[in-house]
């Protein structure tokens, strides 16, 4: 059945048209419910013949949620306990307009067969479609089409005995169908019913607002979105993304434009911050110039010590502009609108002292939630099950932040379970680092070649793709120990001429990773390979990763190869780009290869071979740092693992072998030649990785207190950093050269994948390895950026392949490589996160004394970096938050002050290192404290005289500040 409507519609050049809209309306659409009789039920139906009974009337039933529902009660509708859905397609619809992301969660209920959710085409069906009523708004008119689809469903499965219930927040729609005969219930006494799920109650959203604070005005409305945009256009509000500092929570920075130019503001205080939380887009208002920050970084990392920091604050910041009324302090402002609501689910506990009723009580308290994020404020959560809750990690998301509330409020997602406990915290810095780390779907694993394991290369594949048969070459690979993925291997063999074939072969992933496939979807979504202490989150299915892909020895596989003809001085005199077939003649590891080479009597081809690439790798890593390619450093460590528990039992430096440095010297070459071959091919869409030169500033505070021991640092080039980093050496201080490699690490730029169309050439520049172009070829199996590489590359040798639009369309590029930087970035993130929680698993009942050096100070606390197990931490200069500084801050000298004893950067001391619970006694935290120098009033571990310590302190802390006052003067 064909519905048309015709109106007449005018053009812009006025001629007027007529313009058909046609709606097909159909009568064969089922109700998929298993216990009707009147539909002719093709298919299986999905909705259950004994679904749920209802609470209200103990008569089985239906429901059909309108679509705020699913709008704000989603988690609510994704619990596993909510089945025997019928989602309209009126309300699907309307939720693609709404939100893309929860349509697309809508849509992952809708597939989970186990849910049984039944998209109803009620638009389509000849009953249940209307028109839209003179008068009538288009959300009017959903909302009826929402109740006439339940009635039509009631009517029609009278006979079965099942009832079907509107589910809508809205009173007054739930009130339109009470008066059309139709059966509704609000989300809450929907799940009160629910008594066999009592978290659900929990989950459901805050109501927009706090109800039991309203006399309590805490802020004021944020500006209208077109305010927002006029006060944009005049210059007069600043745009940024809200970044909480790590080191203090009530300091935030945005970076926009002031005065033309892109500066970091400051935004001061929860007042200032007015409700935004991390990671929000707002709109900033600058404060008058007198009001700007004049005063280096304090340390606040408990929000129990909040209150008092934000007095603390305030005075120090008029106390700094009292001294110097002249000085121009950096731009402060503060948030007057939010653009753009970045919130999402936290994992976090519940905080003990908040919870007020009795042990066994299952009535609804408001309690305060507290995200392991930092930087996300303190949210108010209603529950029924506190006491069950506490001791675990929990999920929870914020439904709004009212105006008349001091905290956000949000609602219980789900449990992950108990706290300290080793599964628990790797899937909570998964969760909190946005790994996708499920299991791989069906769909996923149905891309994978049939015949799994025993797939092997034929003679198919060395006639197809022009791939060139590279079995007889003496390849070898060299990995660290253990490794199962082996994305590379090398060959070297001497020419005629003189000159020596090299090979860099690289697992040939797109032979089995086609565009379009779920598989590929899947690892572009995933961006990267995820390597955490004890395991790794991988990007591809194991079959791929570890067996089929991995170029191991002596089984045939299909590669990428990179193959140069090298002078002895290692110049590259042509390069040349195949699919090949290899036979890796053997793996080695690091120390095996060193071996290899170090040991005389070993004269065999393949050893004779590392021997060659050796001296080659040398050459081109001379030829690389004179261009001025930096050496750069970490404090990385290793976890020795107990075989059964997995337990860390040893900490260790993490060391390079020559070796290491073999393999890596060429897979950059391989990079840069590929990435020359792609960008002369697909100059607007070649994916390539970039490193941006840091901002000179970046290296202020490195800079300053190098100069205090001697050393120049000269930031002109990266050559002349290089060279100074080189020179950078004291007598009789083998670790200080180390120690500013690794802080100059820390004033760089992230390299950052971009598509060629998006820059200018000179911004190709990689600043980090001295090249004026760089990409990632080499490691297909763990990087989405190389797979992109692999064909980008294959499209530009091989004329007669036919590739897709993704490979030339520039806009599509750029939005891959923003999803792999911030992949890449939460990969490295979660597994510096792992290595944490290893730390504190360590450290837990283990209280040692190591020795440290310091590499930041902060007004009132200095941060240490241990290097013998590669962690840092704030030392405090007080006993408590409550209790005054034993130092003083010297801001010109950048130094903490107390008597004689002088703290500034780079000193060694001696600190204590504890890890323990905070207050509440749910985060694990490293503390340090400092055991020398000896400081009077610092001394850790005293708890039993703390109070007469405070005292003492208080008092001397008084003389010391007078003291070094007059030496400052002095
Ligand atoms: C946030 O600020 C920190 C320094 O406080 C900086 O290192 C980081 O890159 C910033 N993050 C963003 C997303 O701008
Ligand atoms: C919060 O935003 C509102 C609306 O722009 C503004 O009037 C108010 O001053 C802001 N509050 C603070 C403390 O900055
Ligand atoms: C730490 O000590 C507590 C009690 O003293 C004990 O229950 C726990 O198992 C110990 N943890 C480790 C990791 O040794
Ligand atoms: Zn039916």
């Amino acid at each position: 059945m064909l519905r048309s409507k015709a109106f007449v519609k005018r053009t812009r050049k006025g001629n007027v048209v007529k313009v058909v809209k046609e709606h097909y309306l159909r009568d064969d659409i089922t109700c998929s419910s298993a216990a009707c009789n009147a539909c002719e039920q093709q298919s299986l139906p999905i909705l259950s013949a004994n679904p749920r009974k209802s609470e209200l009337t103990d008569r089985p039933h239906y429901i059909i949620p309108d679509t705020n529902v699913f709008m704000n009660q989603l988690d609510i509708m994704e619990h596993p306990s909510i089945k025997d859905v019928i989602v309209l397609q009126t309300v699907r619809e309307e939720l693609r307009h709404l939100s893309l992301a929860v349509y697309n969660r809508l849509n992952a209920i809708l597939a989970d067969k186990n849910r049984r959710f039944y998209l109803f085409a009620n638009e389509h069906h000849r009953d249940t479609f209307l028109e839209k009523l003179k008068d009538e708004t288009p959300n009017d008119r959903n909302d009826r089409a929402i109740r006439v689809g339940t009635q039509w469903y009631a009517n029609h499965l009278k006979e079965s005995g099942i009832l079907t219930i509107m589910l809508s927040d809205d009173r007054a729609n739930r009130e339109k169908a009470a008066s059309m005969g139709v059966k509704s219930q609000s989300v809450r006494d929907y799940v009160r019913g629910m008594k066999d799920v009592p978290e659900l109650l929990d989950m459901l959203a805050a109501p927009k607002s706090e109800t039991t604070e309203t006399d309590k005005i805490v802020f004021e409305e944020h500006l209208s979105p077109a305010h927002i945009a006029n006060g944009m256009k005049k210059g007069t509000l600043i745009q940024g993304s809200l970044n909480v500092s790590q080191h203090n929570v009530l300091e935030a920075t945005i970076v926009g434009n002031v005065d033309g130019e892109p500066k970091t503001i400051y935004i001061l205080g929860r007042k200032n911050m007015n409700r935004s939380i991390q990671g929000d887009i707002v709109a900033v208002e600058l404060l008058p110039r007198d009001q700007w920050k004049k005063s280096t970084s304090i340390a606040v990392e408990d929000e129990e010590d909040e209150e008092k920091m934000h007095g603390e604050m305030d005075t120090v910041m008029t106390e700094a502009n009292a001294m110097d009324k002249d000085e121009v302090g950096e731009p402060t402002g503060k948030v007057v609108g939010l653009i753009r609501k970045r919130w999402r689910p936290y994992c976090g506990f519940i905080v003990k002292n908040s919870v007020h009723s009795s042990e066994g009580s299952t009535a609804a308290e408001r309690v305060i939630f507290r995200a392991l994020d930092r930087r996300i404020p303190p949210i108010k959560i209603k529950t029924t099950q506190a006491h069950s809750l506490l001791g675990n990690r929990i999920v929870v998301s914020i439904d709004s932040w009212p105006v008349n509330s001091v905290h956000p409020m949000g609602h219980f997602v789900k449990t992950l379970g108990s706290s300290g406990d080793k599964e628990t915290e790797t899937e909570v810095l998964l969760l909190e680092h946005d790994v996708p780390y499920q299991e791989f779907s069906k769909r996923v694993l149905d891309d994978l070649p049939a015949e799994g394991d025993d797939w092997v290369v034929t003679e198919k594949h060395l006639t197809t793709e022009n791939r060139r048969d590279l079995r007889h070459l003496n390849i070898c690979s060299i990995d660290p120990p253990g490794c199962t993925d082996i994305d590379d291997a090398l060959h070297v063999r001497p020419l005629e001429n003189g000159n020596y074939e090299i090979g860099v072969h690289i697992a040939d992933v797109t032979y089995f990773v086609k565009p379009g496939q779920a598989m590929d979807t899947e690892a572009a979504n995933r961006g990267t390979t995820v390597y955490l202490v004890d395991k790794r989150i991988d990007m591809l299915p194991a079959l791929l990763g570890t067996n089929l892909c991995s170029l191991r020895s002596n089984v045939e596989r299909l590669a990428f190869s990179c193959i140069w003809e090298l002078t002895k001085d290692a110049e590259i005199v042509k390069v040349d780009f195949t699919k090949s077939v290899i036979r890796s003649k053997h793996s080695f590891t690091y120390d095996e290869a060193q071996s290899r080479i170090d040991d005389e009597r070993m004269q065999d081809d393949v050893t004779k071979g590392i021997r060659i690439l050796n001296e080659l790798a040398k050459k081109l890593r001379k030829k690389r740092i004179e261009r001025g390619a930096l050496t750069l450093s970490s404090p990385e460590v290793r976890f020795n693992l107990e075989n059964d528990s997995q337990d860390p039992v040893d900490v260790e430096m993490k060391e390079l072998k020559e070796t290491n440095a073999l393999v890596e010297e060429f897979m950059l070459l391989a990079n840069i030649s590929v990435a020359q071959k792609i960008f002369s091919h697909f100059p607007m869409s070649a994916l390539l990785r970039k490193h941006g030169a840091p901002p000179v500033n970046n290296f202020d505070t490195l800079r300053k207190a190098l100069g205090e021991v001697g050393i120049t640092l000269n930031v002109e080039s990266s050559k002349a950093l290089a060279d100074s980093l080189d020179a950078a050496v004291l007598p009789n201080d083998a670790y200080f050269n180390k120690l500013v490699r690794i802080m100059t690490t820390r004033c760089m730029m992230q390299a950052q994948y971009f598509c060629s169309g998006t820059e200018s050439e000179a911004e190709f520049r990689h600043y980090g390895l001295a090249t004026p172009i760089y990409t990632h070829f080499t490691s297909p199996i763990r990087r989405y950026s190389d797979v992109i590489v692999h064909r980008l590359l294959q499209a530009s040798i091989d004329p007669d392949v036919a590739y897709g639009q993704e490979l030339t369309d520039k806009t599509k590029m750029k939005e891959l490589c923003d999803v792999l930087n911030h992949r890449h970035r939460m990969a490295q993130m979660a597994g510096r996160s792992s290595v944490e929680l290893y730390t504190n698993m360590f450290f837990k009942n283990k209280t040692l004394v190591e020795e440290g050096r310091v590499i930041r100070i902060l007004k009132n606390g200095f941060v240490v970096l241990v290097p013998r197990f590669g962690i840092e931490s704030i030392v405090y200069t007080s006993k408590g938050p409550d209790e005054p500084s034993v130092f003083i801050y010297d801001e010109e000298k950048n130094a903490l002050i107390a008597g004689d004893v002088i703290i500034k950067m780079f000193d060694t001391v001696k600190v204590e290192i504890k890890v323990e619970g905070d207050e509440t006694g749910m985060r694990q935290k490293m503390r340090m404290s400092l055991v020398y120098p000896q400081v009077p009033g610092l001394e850790p571990s005293d708890q039993s005289s703390k109070k007469r310590k405070a005292q003492e302190t208080k008092n001397g802390s008084q003389n010391t500040k007078r003291q070094a006052k007059a030496k400052i003067a002095a």
